[in-house]
């Protein structure tokens, strides 16, 4: 938008682009877009390309820009929810997070084998800045011995308590998913304060990075992609604006902003009990 940046799109305009990954828009975080002078370039070159509503694609950060140029020059905004980390409020699931939670498992799978093979302790570290969603339900799918997420304080000493029991019960190996969010500051540092009180496992870390933002979409992920992107024409069509659409129990629901950025914890870190009586 500050750019000038526009493209009129048709329906044509993305077909063959349901299978992947990314964005064909190229949209990302925008420093100036944050200040009320880059807000107000943004508003002049909208209002010269005679743009008159807006479908904003993203996570807190987008919603949060959109609730301010909303506040200030009312063009009707429709947000939809597109982030891996699956960590706002007004809906069940955001676009992306199903993905790569799929791709996260599938890589617990391929270190699984290592680690097993050679009797190894792994930390693999996931994304998740806030928000421990990839890391619990990736840690559960993938048979991991614990999870560490920022929602649930981490003690070093409790990890080397239960790295101990089971290697009294001579567990040969263990798989730790770490979200890069945990308070310890990540796989690398926890597998650090870990080998400085127990340090009878052959230990690697893995950070997964990236690979978790990329790929082709899952079937989940495109399927709930489709229906917002229609809500959001919709909505946009009964004239409303200044809120996500979501998707809660299956139906759509529509969230205003400031409520969809609250963070409110919706993790169910009740969940955490599961990987205990699992691995134990
Ligand atoms: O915001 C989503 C997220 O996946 C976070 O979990 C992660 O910290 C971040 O993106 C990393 O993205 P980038 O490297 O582009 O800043």
């Amino acid at each position: 938008m500050i750019e000038g940046d526009f493209i009129k799109m048709e329906a044509h305009s993305v077909s063959n682009i349901i299978q992947r990954g990314g964005t064909i828009l190229k949209s990302s975080r925008s420093e100036q877009f944050r200040t009320p002078e880059g807000r107000q370039i943004a508003y002049n070159r909208l209002k010269e390309a005679g743009i008159d509503a807006l479908v904003a694609i993203g996570g807190d950060g987008t919603f949060a820009g959109a609730k301010a140029f909303f506040t200030e020059y009312r063009i009707p905004t429709i947000g939809v929810p597109g982030t891996i980390d699956n960590d706002l409020y007004g809906t069940d699931f955001t676009i992306g997070y199903d993905t790569a939670l799929n791709t996260v498992v599938e890589a617990i799978d391929k270190i699984r084998d290592t680690a097993d093979s050679h009797d190894r302790l792994f930390f693999i570290e996931v994304m998740g800045r806030d928000a421990g969603f990839i890391a619990l339900n990736s840690g559960i799918a993938g048979g991991a011995e614990m999870v560490l997420i920022p929602e649930t304080k981490t003690y070093i000493d409790q990890v080397v308590e239960r790295l101990e029991q089971g290697w009294r019960r001579k567990k040969a190996s263990s798989i730790i998913v770490v979200a890069e969010g945990d308070e310890t500051g990540g796989a690398i540092e926890v597998a650090r304060a870990v080998k400085e009180r127990f340090n009878q496992y052959d230990t690697r870390v893995v950070v997964l990075g990236h690979i978790q933002r990329g790929g082709s979409p899952s079937c989940a992920d495109r399927v709930l992609a489709s229906r917002l992107g229609v809500a959001a024409f919709e909505a946009l069509d009964e004239g409303l604006s200044n809120l996500m659409v979501g998707l809660v129990n299956d139906e759509i629901k529509h969230t205003s902003f400031t409520q969809a950025i609250k963070h409110e914890a919706k993790l169910d870190t009740s969940l955490m009990r599961i990987v205990d009586i699992l691995s134990s």
